[in-house]
């Protein structure tokens, strides 16, 4: 709270923001649940939600967040003394660890498919053999536990480390190169025989598949892909200095995200359906069909060590983002030292951890309302807390919040014009409540 650390550079917010975005959310969820929900329509609805809803909410927690410097739960107490609103911080709290629960078991088995790649564990494999492998891998006792430990041990040194050593500067040297890298499997997967049926699944849309579920997983989808509802954006932004231009940056971010999700379908579908994979596999798709693209490739071998590198490192500035949500919080509002405040956040996620990954095994026929613990997880935050945040979100700063502030912050203290800000205020007040209202109460079958 006394001297608070920003971000050094301007390419540091971008590649913070963006590294928080750009995770397991694209490559690994978005083609699986566009997979499942419908494909190419599912794609136009979670465009969509992202240009009318994911923009105005991102510019929102922005702005929360630099005009208060203030982690999740101390914005609210500063902006709103008195009043109810930091609900939202303890939200944001829980969510974050209903998603690193699952997403930490994910970015362990990405490290296990590192180690795989690096043992050339891949090759000469069919593409039966490599599906057996994921299941059986991902559904034993203790491996997927070891690797979320390993995994979690990393985040541990970055959070410790802090915001300009740790978050900014791991991801300069990352997100660049995990472009270069997306676009050049996408050329590799669209050359693959049988190709154009993946692309046309992707970018054909066949709307008598949308129903109010597929409204509300593409709406899940795009909250969960930008890191959105959950205080994420408001702790980063709350690490904003005064010259960073919050409108751009957020139009920034999401278009990366989306640009990087797109990528990861063009690498994903056409492989799919050139091997013969159901697009509908679930959380496997990205862990069967990758080492299979690689496979058929010259030089696979290094292909696939890049991609389970890159795939890691990816997950690693997003958990790390969703660490830094909580550990902020517990930091400076609860005074206890940061590195204490990681060290018990750390060992709560294993914990959470070593439950879901157990309730995809062992576990696996206790289950809630019919889903494992981890997809009850992932459920309940990408579709219920997330959005349900940016709802809150969306009321607080379109009806309550000063609008002196709301100008300040989007014009960096009148040092700028901005165009856009009737139509910004319109999406927050009046679109963006009233979509997440109606898709939710679709999605949930009330209307
Ligand atoms: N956006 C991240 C991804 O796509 C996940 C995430 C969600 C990160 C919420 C932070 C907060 O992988």
């Amino acid at each position: 709270m006394d001297n608070r650390s920003t971000f050094a550079t301007k390419l540091g917010v971008i590649a913070a923001a963006v590294g928080s975005a750009v995770g397991l959310g694209n490559i690994w969820r978005f083609p699986y649940e566009l997979g499942q929900n419908g494909g190419g329509a599912f794609l136009i609805i979670y465009l969509l939600c992202v240009i009318v809803l994911g923009i105005p909410l991102i510019v929102a927690e922005f702005i929360i967040g630099r005009s208060s410097s203030s982690n999740v739960g101390g914005a609210f107490k500063k902006l709103a003394p008195g009043t109810h609103w930091n609900v939202i911080g303890y939200m944001s709290v829980l969510a974050s660890f209903l998603i690193l629960g699952f997403y930490a078991v994910t970015a362990g088995w990405t490290v296990e498919y590192l180690f795989q790649a690096l043992k050339n564990g891949f090759a000469g494999r069919s593409p039966e053999e490599l599906r057996d492998a994921f299941t059986s891998f991902s559904t034993t006792t203790y491996t997927p536990i070891i690797w979320l430990f390993i995994f979690l041990l990393a985040n541990y040194f970055i959070i410790v480390g802090g915001v300009k050593n740790g978050i900014e500067k791991a991801s300069n040297i990352m997100m660049p190169i995990l472009f270069v890298l997306l676009i050049i499997f996408c050329i590799r997967s669209i050359t693959l025989p049988g190709a154009s049926e993946g692309l046309s699944f992707l970018f054909k849309p066949d709307f008598s598949k949308v129903n109010s579920s597929v409204l509300l997983r593409a709406m899940g989808q795009a909250f969960f892909s930008l890191s959105l509802g959950m205080g994420c954006l408001i702790t980063y932004g709350s690490y904003f200095d005064r010259k960073t231009k919050l409108g751009k940056t957020a139009f920034t971010v999401a278009s990366l995200d989306t640009l990087v999700a797109i990528l990861a379908g063009i690498m994903i579908f056409p492989a799919v359906f050139s091997f013969g994979i159901s697009p509908a596999a679930g959380p496997e798709l990205v862990f069967v069909t990758v080492p299979n693209v690689f496979m058929q490739m010259t030089g696979g071998y290094i292909w696939s060590v890049l991609f389970f590198l890159l795939l890691t490192m990816a997950a690693l500035t997003s958990t790390v983002s969703m660490f830094e949500v909580v550990t902020a919080f517990i930091h400076e509002e609860y005074n206890v030292s940061r590195k204490k405040a990681t060290i018990w956040i750390i060992s709560l996620t294993f914990i959470l951890g070593t439950i879901c990954s157990l309730s995809l095994g062992p576990w696996k026929e206790q289950t809630i309302f019919g889903l494992t613990i981890f997809d009850l997880f992932d459920y309940v935050s990408a579709n219920i807390l997330l959005p349900g945040g940016g709802l809150l979100i969306s009321i607080y700063v379109g009806y309550r919040l000063d609008r002196t502030i709301m100008i300040n912050e989007l014009t960096n203290d009148h040092s700028f014009r901005i165009w856009y800000f009737k139509p910004l205020i319109f999406a927050i007040r009046y679109i963006a409540p009233v979509a997440i209202i109606l898709i939710f109460l679709s999605g949930l079958g009330v209307i």
